[in-house]
């Protein structure tokens, strides 16, 4: 369970972070600092659901 659940926050990382990839390529300032912001949260359940497995 708590595997799927990480590999489910990588797959979310690894999609924001390419939002963010674009939104700096357009020059789209609010996506990007609403994905930052979004990034950050899946990054802590990431270390959440990691630690858990420890
Ligand atoms: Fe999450």
């Amino acid at each position: 369970m708590i595997r799927n659940d990480v590999k489910a926050e990588e797959e979310a990382i690894a999609l924001y972070k390419e939002i963010i990839k674009l939104a700096k390529e357009e020059d789209d300032t609010t996506t990007r600092k609403l994905f930052e912001d979004i990034l950050r949260d899946e990054e802590d359940h990431h270390n959440t659901f990691t630690g858990l497995l420890e």
